[in-house]
C-alpha cells in the first residue's frame, strides 16, 4: 500500500465508523422511549383491567397477557381496533400504530408463570 491508499482507506473508515455511531445515537433513544412508553401506556390504560404484570384474567375472561407473545397481543390490539365490539375493545380502538408496537414489546417481557 503507498501512503495515499492507507490514507484514503483510513478515511473510508473512519467514515464509516462516524456513520455507524449516528445510526446508533438515533435509534437507541427511539428504542428507549418506545419502552417507556409501553410501560406508561399499559399502567395508565390496561393495568386496571390485566393486572400490573399481566398476570389478572380481565373480568374473568381474558388469558393473563403475561401467557402471550408479542404477535399475540399485536394482532388483537389490531383486529380490535378495526372492529371494536365493547367497552375493552373501545379502550383499545384508540391506540395509534407506534403504540400498539410499544405495548406489545412491553407485554410480551413479563416474565411468564
Ligand atoms: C375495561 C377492562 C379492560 C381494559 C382497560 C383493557 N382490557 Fe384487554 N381485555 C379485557 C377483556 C374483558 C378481555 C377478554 C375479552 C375480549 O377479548 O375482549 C381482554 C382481552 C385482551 C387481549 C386478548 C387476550 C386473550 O385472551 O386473547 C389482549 C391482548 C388485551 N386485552 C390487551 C389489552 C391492552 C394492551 C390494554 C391496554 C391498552 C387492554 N387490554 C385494556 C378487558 C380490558
Amino acid at each position: 500500500m503507498t501512503q495515499t491508499q492507507i490514507t484514503s482507506f483510513a478515511h473510508r473508515h473512519v467514515a464509516l465508523l462516524a456513520a455507524a455511531i449516528v445510526v446508533l445515537a438515533l435509534t437507541a433513544p427511539a428504542q428507549a422511549q418506545d419502552a417507556t412508553e409501553g410501560a406508561r401506556l399499559y399502567r395508565d390504560t390496561c393495568a386496571d383491567c390485566h393486572g400490573r404484570q399481566g398476570e389478572d384474567k380481565a373480568l374473568g375472561q381474558s388469558r393473563p397477557l403475561r401467557t402471550l407473545d408479542a404477535e399475540t397481543v399485536r394482532e388483537t390490539l389490531i383486529a380490535r381496533r378495526a372492529d371494536p365490539r365493547s367497552m375493552q375493545d373501545r379502550i383499545k380502538a384508540g391506540l395509534t400504530d407506534r403504540e400498539v408496537e410499544a405495548l406489545a414489546a412491553y407485554v410480551a417481557a413479563f416474565p411468564s408463570p
